[in-house]
């Protein structure tokens, strides 16, 4: 799906702008938004790329770089870090052979820190692509992340 088809789907209100981005980073092929598309969205809603470019950058579930086709993003914030024992980030590093910030040779995978997800109570806590998965253990980890090599 091109960008112009998602944009047709919205008013041409500023209001909109994060439910653009949201749609078009999700359907898009390696989810991101370049430097071309942050200029058409902005004049779409007749605003200042600045204010799509600061939306992206606030936002730890926007990405200017090209990303895999799962998007692992670990909750980093203090809640989730002291009802922990283990390390998740370590584990699923060691699992996938990339650190933070990089994704699997294969594309399959991209590995991020995110902020609160809104589930602290059942922390350590971490999404892939839409859906949160709390309560984290090591073993939890490795079977969820098999879950997604099936489909790969
Ligand atoms: S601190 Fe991790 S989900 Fe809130």
């Amino acid at each position: 799906m091109v960008l112009k088809d998602v944009l047709q789907k919205y008013a041409k209100t500023e209001d909109q702008l994060i439910e653009i981005l949201l749609d078009y980073q999700n359907v898009k092929s390696n989810h991101y938004i370049t430097k071309e598309e942050i200029i058409e969205i902005a004049s779409y809603l007749s605003i200042p790329e600045s204010k799509v470019c600061s939306v992206l950058s606030f936002y730890t579930f926007f990405s200017d770089k090209p990303r895999g086709k799962h998007i692992i993003q670990v909750c980093k914030d203090v809640p989730c870090y002291v009802s922990s024992d283990i390390n998740v980030l370590k584990i699923i590093e060691r699992e996938l052979g990339i650190r933070v910030n990089e994704t699997t040779p294969n594309q399959q995978f991209t590995l991020e820190y995110t902020s609160c997800l809104g589930c602290c109570e059942a922390g350590p806590a971490m999404r892939i692509n839409d859906k949160i998965y709390t309560h984290l253990t090591a073993d939890k980890i490795k079977a969820i992340l098999s879950e997604y090599r099936v489909y790969m």
